[in-house]
């Protein structure tokens, strides 16, 4: 099997990635049981990249049932240094209207039930996370987009994106509280990627696929799946031509990310003590 630098995970709508070539789809076992699906390696714009299906191919994993641990190692496993998480969100500003991309710098965490760590049972590490995405990384994906010019797709550099438990939507309530944080975007699974992605010493950066305004804005109807998938295929094709653009530039020019080098001084337990 041929390393891949680059992976791409792929959220509802999005199960696999048009333009591969060479494709081989390989099956890995991790410490933490099996990833949402086979990773796919191929070559896209000349290089080699590895993807894989956020909730399975066929779509059969809640967010709250994602092997998070399992799909960053598998990733890690194939060389993965750079992991760019195309996702859709429901957009809590009205600017970022359906059909826009959003690269967001910030999280805020409303998930409940998730497994975020790779660290315990002995070995203690705290990870920084002030910036959790990958600035770099994020950098060369918004160029990418922008070099495209893309007809009417807003393309929103920054905010911040709320990541909720679900499987439910949010209530209005809790939407209107979401605004009054001022947070850009609602989904349900990049925040335990970016923490995961972090330990690994991988960069890590979300495109953030808008498909619905959630349930807060008074001219338009709640979120519904029907919606998002709806807006999802309307963005495929743009989606796939940013990730193209975005590996062909990362392998060309390879930024330097913090990630890289997250566990330099992260670990507290004394590795040659530790159980
Ligand atoms: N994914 C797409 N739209 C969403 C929304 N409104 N809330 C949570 N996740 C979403």
């Amino acid at each position: 099997m041929e390393l891949a630098r680059i992976g791409i995970i792929g959220g509802s709508g999005i199960y696999k990635m048009a333009d591969l070539k060479d494709v081989e789809e390989v099956q890995i076992e991790t410490p933490f049981g099996s990833p949402s699906d086979a990773l796919i390696l191929g070559t896209l714009s000349g290089t080699r990249v590895a993807f894989l299906a956020r909730h399975g191919r066929n779509h059969t994993l809640l967010p709250s049932e994602l092997p998070f641990r399992a799909n960053i190692y598998a990733m890690k496993q194939v060389g993965v240094e750079y992991l760019i998480s195309a996702s859709a969100v429901g957009s809590l500003k009205a600017e970022a209207k359906p059909l826009d991309m959003v690269i967001p710098d910030q999280f805020i965490d409303r998930t409940k039930n998730r497994v975020s760590t790779f660290f315990g049972e002995g070995i203690v590490a705290h990870i920084a996370f002030g910036d959790p995405i990958c600035q770099n990384l994020a950098g060369v994906l918004a160029d990418a987009i922008a070099s495209l010019n893309l007809p009417d797709v807003g393309l929103h550099r920054g905010g911040t994106y709320v990541c909720m438990e679900g499987p439910a939507f949010s209530t209005k309530a809790e939407s209107h509280l979401y605004r009054s944080w001022d947070a850009t975007v609602i989904g349900m699974t990049n925040l335990p990627e970016a923490k995961l992605a972090r330990e690994a010493e991988i960069a890590y950066a979300t495109l953030a696929l808008v498909t619905d305004y959630d349930c807060w804005h008074p001219d338009h109807d709640s979120v519904t799946v029907e919606m998002v998938i709806a807006n999802l295929q309307r963005n495929a094709v743009n989606a796939q031509k940013a990730i193209q653009e975005t590996v062909r530039r990362l392998s060309e020019n390879p930024p330097v990310s913090d990630a890289h080098s997250a566990l330099k001084y992260a670990i507290l337990t004394q590795l040659d003590k530790a159980p």
